[in-house]
């Protein structure tokens, strides 16, 4: 569920028209609700009261900090992967012991940011950077509460570019090698073990796989005590999908998940920490567009776009799909053409749709790309020479700015030109 719905006869985010946004701040923007944000996140939480829990939002989705204070004062955690990110939670507000550090590749100056500025575990992916970690922690005098990632081997059954849990992936150690691999950790000075790190993929739509792994983090919890580690906090990661296509089946829910994990590794009395991020930020937002031209081709119609592939990413990187909405509701019965819906970058992966059934449209006519409230903002370039794009938040009836369009001058300024050239 979202807050995007037509009313009198447009695109309203929460109580606000996207017109009048579109007319305030203009053309492409992102536009995200924060009821939205809040329900999904408490949606989280909620599936897990059944035991002491943290939902930790992987602000790899979104990362504004609007977001993240909006968030973290609703009580949410943050999954970290990058010193930017960590900067980026704590400049909103929220305080280390409610962030995780992923990610395969920390350097020795991100995990000393981390400690200094304070930390709720690292999630480990290797023994290199366990010992990395271990000699830094000891050089500060101190003990840092970490995980270990074990990649369970399962099959997340989604796009290949997004699979992280499968033999051959990058991430995680392989779960064979489990037992060797916190018993080093053990032996390290500065590292305190606390608990078990997963993730499998992203845009999973079906609960097995999820199912799968966390069944072998269970066993494998017990197997651990048996050997004497303190196995207090699982972190299952994130992952679960969201419905791309309007008109189909939706993925399970934040509830059914949530019973998943209790059934699965609820009898351990551990902690639970999640890392969601799709599932939170995804149809929390939408990029809003505009039409430059109708152009006709030898066998298609194109729609030409002032969003663009630097814009989001997502179809031209992963064939994602996004519905695409006209901002103004179009009359009952309007019949439909197809179109290829396209961006002004000067290739020709810049096409978000090909094929598209839309009522007519005209130049200047609004669209809304839905979902794109997680990997868009994010993963956005000046590729062409095109500024980033703004991101507004709308609560109720207000809106507000949260990332302004940079200027040409602010966007080429960046550039310093050598004295000797
Ligand atoms: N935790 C870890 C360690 C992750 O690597 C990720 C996502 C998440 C949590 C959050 O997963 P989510 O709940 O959002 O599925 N750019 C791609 C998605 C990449 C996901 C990377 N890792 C896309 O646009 O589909």
């Amino acid at each position: 569920m979202d807050h995007f719905l037509y009313r009198d006869g447009v695109l309203f985010a929460e109580d606000v028209p996207v017109s009048e946004i579109a007319a305030s701040v203009g053309t492409p923007f992102y536009v995200y609700s924060a009821a939205t944000f809040l329900r999904h996140f408490q949606l989280f939480d909620e599936a897990l009261n059944w035991g002491p829990h943290l939902v930790c939002f992987a602000m790899k989705s979104n990362s504004n900090q609007a977001i993240l204070k909006l968030l973290g004062d609703a009580g949410a955690g943050m999954d970290v992967v990058s010193g930017g990110e960590y900067q980026r939670a704590r400049a909103a507000g929220v305080s280390g012991d409610r962030i995780v550090f992923s990610g395969i590749g920390k350097t020795e100056a991100e995990m000393r940011m981390a400690i200094e500025g304070g930390i709720r575990q690292f999630n480990v992916e290797s023994e290199p950077e366990m010992r990395v970690l271990s000699s830094v922690a000891a050089s500060m005098g101190v003990e840092v509460p970490i995980t270990v990632r074990i990649n369970p081997d399962v099959d997340a059954k989604t796009h290949e570019k997004i699979s992280t849990g499968k033999k051959g992936d990058k991430f995680g150690i392989p779960i064979s090698r489990a037992h060797e691999v916190y018993g080093l950790a053990a032996s390290l000075p500065g590292l305190k073990v606390i608990g078990i790190d997963v993730h499998i993929g992203s845009q999973l739509t079906d609960l097995e796989p999820f199912r799968l792994a966390y069944q072998k983090v269970a066993e494998l919890t017990e197997a651990l005590r048996a050997e004497g580690h303190e196995i207090m906090r699982l972190d299952l990661g994130g992952g679960l999908g969201i419905p791309y296509v309007q008109s189909n089946i939706a993925p399970p829910s934040p509830v059914d998940y949530g019973k998943m994990v209790q059934e699965t590794v609820g009898h351990l009395g551990c902690e639970i920490e999640i890392e969601p991020g799709r599932l939170i930020s995804g149809n929390a937002g939408l990029m809003v567009s505009k039409v430059i031209y109708v152009k006709s081709g030898e066998d298609r119609n194109f729609l030409i776009l002032d969003g663009a592939m630097n814009d989001l990413i997502r179809p031209a990187m992963y064939g994602a799909h996004h519905d695409i909405i006209p901002v103004v509701e179009p009359a009952p019965g309007t019949e439909k053409e197809p179109y290829d819906i396209v961006g002004p970058v000067c290739e020709s992966g810049d096409t978000f749709a090909k094929g598209r059934d839309m009522v007519p449209m005209k130049p200047d006519d609004l669209v809304a790309f839905r979902s794109a409230g997680a990997y868009g903002a994010v993963m956005s370039s000046e590729y062409n020479s095109r500024p980033l794009i703004p991101e507004v938040l709308v609560h109720g009836d207000q809106f507000a700015v949260i990332r302004p369009r940079p200027t040409f001058d602010e966007m080429i300024n960046r550039d310093t030109i050598p004295e000797w050239l």
